[in-house]
């Protein structure tokens, strides 16, 4: 009876809930819908117009000293790169002197953080550790919004399968599994309970869609892709972010299939607003309305604007196409004035649901603002993320993690003491507020030790360059110490957007000072900072150990020192492959298995393989070491029959064997062995990060069920096809430890 009674007063509380957010969507309706029938042509327009403030430009640059002006006359609906409470009141304030006194909207790139610098969105995406990453965007949506900013062109949820693309550092990695598990909890973290709270912030989806896989790895460069190949691996992620309530999404540079995505009708109109019922709105990336004349499928900024209004983008960054054309448009009887209206009500209710209506100035509290940029938790949530997103590659002997006690210890390298770097690409630097709060590299180890450690210190070489000139005293000074800590890699602003590279070796001298150091005899420990997957054959044979840090934010120094002295036990995982040459890529693990498949490297018999390099990556998905040792063991399936609406429960036990309490991410791995269209030889469809201490089992547990096993057919219909499978669980997409199999049957 007691729980009848609980039961029904849930179920209350839950209909009472719904219908006041029915009540809350209803009423802001019919006031978007009054706000509208008072809008003129101009005014509607002006909505759809979003302008670059001067904080600094992430694109080509429109000098328009005409601003104030147009949004005094309601011709501006949004700025981007606009800082602080004082600067956005202060716009804010012009906006209230336009007739109609609708709040303008700041929006910014919070890629990884505010102030508080988290990983890069790719190293965080190593720790598998979907609440650590949904806590990053929470944190960084409570400092931005407390800093006048409503809306966050984040998270980046392309999957990326090429390293030469900058841009792999801002997003998830190569899986659509994984992927999408990212973006939903990004989405989440930004957004906070509910758009309107305090600390919300509207999140992006971007770039929609498959700019990742722009050709050659070249940014901005044309897509050429099967609908198939769409559908399953570079749309989930977008899909995750609808089904997690993103406000916005943003359409990308590229062309897919010689369509720009910014004028692309099937991608923006039939599959997110139609298909999957978006109700958000679409801003287009920087100048991408006007740059479809370049793409050549558009004439002139008039033609452009038709295409890209039509196709579904609702606000147009930076190109003013919509500002210069769509009254002529209208005019011309060549876009209906009801096209123009559901873009301005998607924008207006996003403004109503912030509260910005009621408050134009909401999220200009200095007060707050001081109190959120300066929240000593911030930077211990920046710390345990970062250690998390550390990937161990390599420990020979057990190198790591170093003692406390150790005498002498020489930290040599290039990124040793700089601060910004650490921060990577897309870090945001607060006007008024200096770098000191980055814990360098340097500080981290000297805050870790004591009096009893002597820490010694050369530069070596530079990031990039030839001369060695450096060399002669890091090798001294290694010579004095009983461990050489080597930091080495790229410059923090040699991946992000448009830094695409060829060649992606560690830049300058920077091995060649570790074959130096080498020959001194001592052990020693290579940090390999970067922002995307590099290629470093010599420094992965020779190290004896290499800790892949990325770029890991404010608290990079600290983080660092946590691992390599055992106060964090490492239990990343590579979200992407890395290739042992640039000419294996595109390379990832859930490829096709071909009519030729080659097995190994040593037999190149016809086979589906290089000559000159081995057809296995340097290191694969999935892959990172961990100071202790876990034994997989004791796989059980529930049923080895299935049909095709039934589970499947998978337990498996894992079992800390080693001498460290750590972190395992236990991976499940699916093979279709037979399909009308060809699987990959393996497809990660779910895992689980777990906690073991010293000698400690768990049972983990899995559930095979039908959205697991479908597939997008011929037609493009999402469905699974009765037969076997294959099921592999694993430390890695490699490195899998038990396997089973299933049947599948009518
Ligand atoms: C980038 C977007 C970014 C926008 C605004 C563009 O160049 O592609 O990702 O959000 O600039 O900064």
């Amino acid at each position: 009876m007691k729980k009848v009674v609980i039961y029904i007063s849930v179920l209350l509380i839950a209909v009472i809930q719904l219908s006041n957010v029915t009540a809350q969507q209803k009423s802001i309706k019919q006031k978007v819908d009054s706000v509208l029938r008072s809008m003129t042509l101009e005014e509607k327009i002006g909505q759809l117009n979003q302008y670059n403030d001067d904080w600094k430009a992430t694109g080509p640059v429109t000098v328009d000293n005409d601003k104030a002006n147009q949004i005094r006359k309601g011709q501006v609906g949004s700025l981007l790169n606009c800082l602080g409470t004082e600067r956005t009141r202060s716009w804010q304030n012009i906006a209230m002197q336009s007739r109609l006194k609708i709040p303008l909207l700041f929006g910014q790139d919070v890629i990884h953080g505010y102030k508080t610098t988290f990983p890069i969105p790719l190293a965080e995406a190593c720790s598998w550790d979907l609440d650590a990453m949904q806590l990053s965007a929470r944190i960084a949506a409570t400092e931005a919004s407390a800093s006048g900013i409503h809306w966050t062109f984040a998270p980046m949820v392309d999957i990326a399968r090429d390293p030469r693309w900058g841009r792999v550092m801002e997003g998830a990695g190569e899986d659509p599994y994984l992927g999408s598990k990212i973006a939903y909890a990004r989405v989440k973290g930004f957004q906070g309970n509910k758009l309107g709270d305090v600390n919300a912030l509207m999140a992006c989806a971007k770039h929609f869609a498959a700019y990742g896989a722009a050709i050659g790895g070249r940014d901005y460069n044309s897509v050429d892709m099967s609908d198939r190949m769409l559908w399953e691996t570079y749309l989930p992620p977008f899909k995750a972010a609808v089904d997690a309530g993103a406000a916005t999404f943003m359409n990308s540079f590229n062309d897919i299939n010689g369509v720009p995505a910014t004028g692309n009708k099937y991608l923006q109109r039939d599959i997110l607003k139609g298909k999957w019922g978006f109700k958000g709105f679409v801003v287009s990336d920087w100048g991408s309305i006007g740059e479809m004349i370049n793409h050549g499928n558009v004439k002139n900024e008039y033609e452009a604007a038709l295409s890209a209004i039509t196709a579904g983008s609702d606000m147009d960054m930076e190109s003013r196409c919509y500002k210069k054309n769509l009254v002529q448009l209208v005019k011309d009887k060549k876009v209906a004035v009801a096209l123009i209206d559901d873009a301005v009500k998607r924008i207006l209710t996003k403004k109503f649901e912030l509260g910005l209506f009621d408050d134009p100035f909401k999220f200009c509290d200095t007060e707050r603002e001081r109190q959120a940029l300066n929240n000593p938790e911030h930077a211990k949530a920046a710390r345990a993320i970062a250690a998390k997103s550390i990937v161990l590659l390599k420990n020979q002997n057990n190198l790591l993690p170093l003692s406390k006690n150790t005498r002498t210890i020489a930290f040599i390298g290039p990124l040793v003491k700089p601060l910004r770097q650490n921060k990577g690409f897309w870090d945001i630097e607060i006007p008024g507020i200096d770098s000191n709060f980055i814990v360098s590299q340097w500080e981290g180890l000297q805050n870790k030790l004591g009096t009893n450690t002597t820490l010694l210190y050369a530069k070596g070489c530079n990031i990039e360059g030839t001369t060695k000139d450096g060399f002669a005293e890091a090798v001294e000074i290694a010579k004095q110490a009983d461990v050489v800590i080597l930091s080495i890699g790229e410059r923090r602003d040699m991946s992000g957007e448009a830094k695409s590279r060829s060649m992606l070796n560690i830049p300058g001298v920077q091995e060649d000072l570790l074959a130096a150091l080498l020959a001194t005899g001592k052990p020693i420990v290579v940090l390999i900072n970067a922002g995307r997957p590099l290629v470093f054959n010599y420094t992965a044979d020779n190290a004896p150990a290499i800790l892949y840090t990325w770029w890991l934010g404010s608290e990079a120094g600290n983080a660092i020192a946590d691992v390599l002295f055992g106060d964090y036990n490492p239990s990343a995982k590579l979200p992407i492959t890395f290739p042992v040459s640039v000419g294996q890529i595109p390379i990832y693990y859930s490829h096709f298995n071909t009519g030729r498949p080659a097995t190994n490297d040593n037999s190149h018999n016809y086979n589906s393989s290089y000559n000159d390099v081995s057809i296995f990556p340097k290191y694969e998905f999935g892959y990172g070491l961990s100071y202790t040792d876990f034994q997989y063991s004791n796989l059980q399936l529930s049923k080895k029959k299935m049909k095709v609406n039934e589970e499947i429960e998978v337990i498996v036990t894992i079992t800390n064997t080693g001498k460290y309490d750590g972190e395992e991410v236990v991976q499940l791995y699916l093979r279709d062995k037979v399909g009308s269209i060809a699987r990959p030889v393996k497809e990660l469809k779910d895992f689980k990060k777990i906690k073991l201490n010293i000698g400690e089992s768990k049972t983990v547990k899995f559930i095979i069920g039908k959205e697991k096993l479908s597939f997008y057919n011929q037609q493009l219909q999402w469905v699974v096809e009765p037969g076997d499978f294959d099921l592999m669980i694993g430390a890695s997409s490699r490195d899998i430890r038990l396997k089973d199999n299933f049947e599948v049957v009518k």
